[in-house]
């Protein structure tokens, strides 16, 4: 089964830890936290001590970012896009990396660096299905994690697709999810809502 990664902007670390069990419970393994917000850091650092939990940092911009999100035990960065000071910084670091692209050309140059996993976002926007469908036979090495105005009835679609290698949404598991009432609620859709999306990647 391919990874479905739950992408949350945090502004709160309440019940931080109950979070990354009942994910964990439910069979997810990885999760994006974005640093777009001041909580993101120290969320990362937290969720990242959980055994089972990898812990992606998203919307990495700058070449600070990138340092910071390491240092709190982010195992990969996550970015929308990428500049010549971003590339060359995740490089130096040495970094596991997703780069965001949208063009072909973008797709080339950072497969030239090495990247053959990168972020196709913003996914629905840009293109979708069709564009990964398309890029399959000119550049076969590159596979991606397709992000951006998913919607949750076409995840099967696009985790079925073959370059495709795993898919980061933010409907599956909201933001605004750490109450303990909204957990208790997650907790109870969340089965139904990965058993639906993983029927139907097999289906097709
Ligand atoms: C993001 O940039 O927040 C992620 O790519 C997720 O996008 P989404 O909110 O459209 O699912």
């Amino acid at each position: 089964m391919k990874p479905l990664i739950p992408v949350l902007t945090l502004s709160s670390l309440t019940n931080i830890e109950e979070l990354a069990n009942l994910l964990s419970s439910h069979g997810l393994s990885c999760i994006e936290i974005t640093l777009r917000t001041p909580e993101a850091l120290s969320a990362i650092k937290q969720l990242s001590q959980h055994p089972d939990l990898e812990v992606w940092a998203g919307s990495v911009r700058t070449p600070e970012q990138a340092q910071q999100a390491l240092e709190s035990g982010a195992s990969r960065l996550v970015s929308p896009g990428y500049t010549p000071g971003l590339l060359a910084e995740v490089i130096a670091l040495n970094a596991c990396w997703l780069p965001g692209v949208q063009t072909i050309s973008e797709v080339m140059q950072l497969a030239e660096h090495g990247f053959v996993q990168q972020k196709f976002f913003p996914a629905q926007a840009a293109g979708g299905l069709p564009w990964l469908k398309a890029i399959q036979g000119p550049i076969p090495e590159v596979s991606f994690c397709p992000s951006g105005g998913i919607d949750m009835l076409d995840v099967g679609h696009f985790l079925h697709q073959s370059n495709v290698f795993a898919l980061a949404l933010s409907k599956l598991v909201p933001s605004d999810c750490l109450s303990e009432d909204k957990l208790a609620a997650l907790d109870k859709k969340l089965g139904m809502r990965l058993h639906h999306l993983r029927e139907i990647e097999h289906e097709l």
